[in-house]
């Protein structure tokens, strides 16, 4: 594996590759690799020829820059996972390689990206737009691949793809959990083990709702999985969204012919480390 950290030299490899007919497949990712990015990796590289994954803490999707401070940084544990599942390239560059200047650019696409997490982290959908647009444009994949664990944040990027007309697929992933069902995530590293236990109540209870929503309302549901989380001394819900899958529009009302999917953000611990998960009714 080769561990890139120049754009022009990311660009000549991926022109070489590219002129013997191979196919390239991105996954962008902030580091802090877990076996929810592995999986992403492996099916990367079992659907193309090459496979790059980009490892950039991006700073101008963090709206509170404490979470950026302590976000962690692993990059030599990175790449030995990288190389372990069979990537061609890391592609680590500096802030000044990315944002030589400071980019300006606005995006917006709302409902999509102005609700829930939007709506809560005010400029975060831009940064990742601004981050991701400039990714697909060094490397021009032919897929990315994005963990549906954040669920909301592949809804915008189809929006900016089909808004730039980006010539590739998005390649969404099935979450990976703990084996106490938590979602992986690289915060998971920022809880105590106390706080470990806690966290994995979250997916715990959204799951229960799955049968409480059987007889019950999209409202009493919402309130349902709020109130048993709220009832865990180290939790505090920040919101729970029944939402149009794809719209991700608030839903009032089940319809067994739509694709409906919960959407909650928790707060967890006195640091607090702030998890985000979902389910689909
Ligand atoms: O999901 C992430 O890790 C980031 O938002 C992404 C897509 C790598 C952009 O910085």
């Amino acid at each position: 594996m080769k561990t890139i950290t120049s754009i022009n030299q990311l660009r000549g490899e991926l022109a070489a590759a590219r002129a013997e007919g191979k196919t390239v497949g991105l996954v962008p990712t902030m580091g802090a690799l877990h076996q929810g990015h592995a999986s992403l990796v492996r099916r990367s590289v079992s659907e193309n020829d090459v496979t790059v994954v980009s490892i950039f803490l991006n700073p101008t999707q963090f709206n509170d820059k404490s979470d950026l401070e302590r976000y962690p940084r692993t990059l030599e544990a990175d790449c030995a996972l990288l190389e372990q599942c069979g990537a061609q390239i890391a592609f680590a560059p500096s802030v000044a390689e990315v944002y030589p200047e400071p980019d300006t650019r606005q995006f917006s696409y709302p409902p999509t990206d102005a609700v829930m997490e939007g709506a809560r982290r005010p400029g975060h959908f831009n940064g990742v737009c601004q981050v991701v647009s400039k990714l697909f444009s060094y490397v021009e994949p032919d897929r990315a691949y994005f963990g549906e664990k954040d669920f909301q944040q592949i809804a915008v990027i189809r929006r900016m793809v089909d808004d730039f007309g980006f010539k590739l697929q998005i390649v969404p992933c099935p979450v990976v959990r703990e084996e106490s069902g938590l979602a992986m995530s690289s915060r998971n590293t920022l809880l105590t083990p106390e706080e470990h236990r806690a966290a994995a109540h979250i997916y715990h209870v959204l799951e229960w709702s799955l049968s409480f929503a059987k007889d019950h309302t999209v409202d009493e549901t919402q309130q349902f999985v709020v109130d048993c989380i709220n009832a865990h001394p180290q939790l505090e819900v920040e919101y729970y969204s029944i939402v149009d899958a794809d719209s991700l529009a608030d839903v009032h009302a089940w319809d067994e012919a739509a694709a409906i999917v919960g959407c909650i953000t928790v707060y967890c611990g006195t640091k607090p480390i702030r998890l985000i998960d979902h389910i689909h009714y």
